[in-house]
């Protein structure tokens, strides 16, 4: 049996640290409101905007989890990178990274699935891996948000939450009869809420991508959401994912060392943990720090989580769910070698 381990993991957020006083300064919000409704003291954007795309950040996090891996970039015969803010419309940013990693020819593909996108990266390299077409993955999520936020009031209720920054994983495919790696992945999308949280511009179906004559401070250039709305789908479909990834994985919630759940809205995953009544300690929050990085969240919450011996040592095992945009959802188990 072909199963997918974690080899090393690695992060990097840009230096500019913006703390929700920052924020005040720019519109009308409170340190008080975002912590309160989110559990968010800081987050970081990238110093300077024009300079610097995910693929960027994402290269930062990518060499460090190749050396946790003892790996070079040679080594991969995949990368797979996760996001919603693509340095460019096209190509990829996985094909801007390989670039960056010094390959000329190495496969790379790009995940679109926002908060969810580590998930759909881990499950499709778990596939590519299970089926003999790559034997070492790097899977990347990296976001730099904050140079499509509107930073003026009126987007208050979405910029306060996004944070830029990237994690990567280095998995490898072993041969194994024991039940460990990837031993599950459940996951799900509904188009028909897309309108729930989105970013409409530059859009193909639209002539020139761009209305004519739209200012670039039109709204639909800037991620729209309905808080409330995607707040209680994500309140009820996180705990349902979970029991479904497990009875996927045919083990029991009690079996689970630690949750590692998408760094959304810290009342979330409170709200979700309280649902399935485990203990404060078994989920883990990082979102006060870097606010909510879509699809470095989870790899960046469990590269935290492994440096701070919460999680990671043989036979522990971890649970990663995820909500957003999509909508898409899901849920995977993991057990450490
Ligand atoms: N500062 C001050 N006041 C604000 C701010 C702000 N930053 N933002 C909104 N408000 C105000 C609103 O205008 C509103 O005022 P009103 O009552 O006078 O009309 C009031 O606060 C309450 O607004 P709500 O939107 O109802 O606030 P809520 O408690 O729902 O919190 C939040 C908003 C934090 C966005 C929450 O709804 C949420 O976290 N939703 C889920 C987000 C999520 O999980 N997204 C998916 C992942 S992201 C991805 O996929 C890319």
């Amino acid at each position: 049996m072909i199963n997918s381990i974690i080899r090393g993991t690695g992060m990097f957020v840009p230096p500019n640290l913006m703390t929700n006083k920052d924020l005040e300064k720019i519109m009308d919000t409170s340190d008080e409101w975002i912590q309160q409704r989110t559990g968010i003291k800081q987050r970081y954007w990238i110093p300077q905007e024009g300079v610097t795309g995910a693929s960027d950040l994402g290269y930062e996090a990518a060499k460090k989890a190749l050396d946790a891996a003892g790996w070079i970039a040679e080594d991969l015969d995949f990368i797979i990178f996760a996001t919603l803010s693509p340095d460019i419309m096209f190509p990829g940013c996985g094909c801007l990274l390989a670039a960056k990693l010094g390959l000329n020819s190495t496969p790379a593909l790009d995940i679109r699935q926002q908060c969810t996108g580590f998930l759909y990266g881990f499950a499709t390299a778990d596939a590519y891996i299970k089926t003999g077409l790559a034997k070492k993955v790097l899977l990347v999520g990296g976001e730099v948000h904050s140079s499509g936020l509107d930073k003026s009031t009126r987007g208050r209720d979405v910029t306060v939450i996004f944070g830029d920054g990237a994690a990567a994983v280095c998995i490898e495919g072993i041969d194994t009869q024991e039940p460990v790696g990837l031993l599950a992945s459940v996951l799900h999308a509904d188009g028909n809420y897309a309108e729930s949280l989105m970013a409409e511009l530059p859009a193909s179906r639209l002539p020139k991508r761009n209305p004519d004559g739209v200012p670039l401070d039109d709204p639909r250039y800037f991620p729209v959401m309905d808080g409330p709305s995607i707040f209680k789908k994500a309140v009820r479909l996180l705990p349902k994912v979970t029991y479904e990834v497990l009875e996927k994985a045919g083990i029991g919630l009690d079996q689970i060392d630690l949750i590692v759940p998408h760094q959304a809205n810290k009342r979330i995953n409170q709200a979700f943990g309280q649902f399935l009544k485990l203990a404060d300690d078994k989920v883990f929050h990082n979102i006060e720090k870097y606010g909510n990085t879509t699809a470095a969240s989870i790899p960046l919450a469990l590269h935290e989580a492994i440096e701070q011996g919460r999680i990671g040592k043989s036979g522990e095992t971890v649970l990663f769910v995820a909500l957003g945009a999509g909508l898409t959802w899901g849920a995977s188990v993991y057990r450490f070698l």
